[in-house]
């Protein structure tokens, strides 16, 4: 056993084998590090810009948003599998809300309540498009941010998205 430490969010994940991505925050190999050489992001000093700072609050709106989608998904869905795996995505989104609000050293804000549609192909539709609008939004904020640890976080964060629209075409 071994502990790695994603450089994202900065959290430990312990096991045998580096995970492909992080089990939290859901960012790439790459970014997960043994534990003595990561560098988090979460843990650095970051002087924020204006323009990086409205790209973080941006984000921070569209990840609780994320969260509550995801989890009025996760309740819609009789299949066990898809309600976990949106559980699963709401938690990633919120670790992404968790990890703007660490950088920006603001509190958490509320977890709001949104609605979804009563089917899961629709929803897995909705699901599409917010991934795909947020994957193309975190790839520009990557190249504004003036800031090493903010456009990695943002580089990051715009695969992770991407990713789950390959996760939601499994299912459609
Ligand atoms: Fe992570
Ligand atoms: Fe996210």
């Amino acid at each position: 056993m071994k502990t790695y430490i994603c450089e994202i969010c900065g959290d430990a994940y312990v096991g045998n084998d580096k995970p492909s991505q992080c089990p939290f925050c859901g960012a790439g190999k790459g970014f997960i590090k043994g534990g003595a050489e990561a560098r988090p992001v979460v843990n650095e000093t970051i002087e924020v810009n204006e323009k990086d700072r409205a790209n973080l609050m941006e984000t921070l709106d569209l990840e609780m948003n994320a969260n509550a989608i995801y989890l009025c998904m996760a309740g819609k869905t009789d299949k066990y599998e898809i309600k976990a795996m949106y559980k699963r995505l709401a938690k990633i989104e919120l670790e992404h809300a968790v990890i703007v609000t660490k950088i920006l050293k603001i509190e958490r804000p509320e977890a709001l309540t949104k609605t979804c549609a009563d089917s899961d192909v629709d929803n897995f539709n909705e699901t599409v498009k917010l991934e795909d609008n947020a994957s193309k939004l975190y790839a520009t904020f990557a190249q504004e941010a003036q800031e090493d640890n903010i456009k990695k976080f943002f580089g990051a964060l715009s695969i992770v998205e991407k990713e789950h629209i390959e996760l939601i075409k499994e299912y459609l």
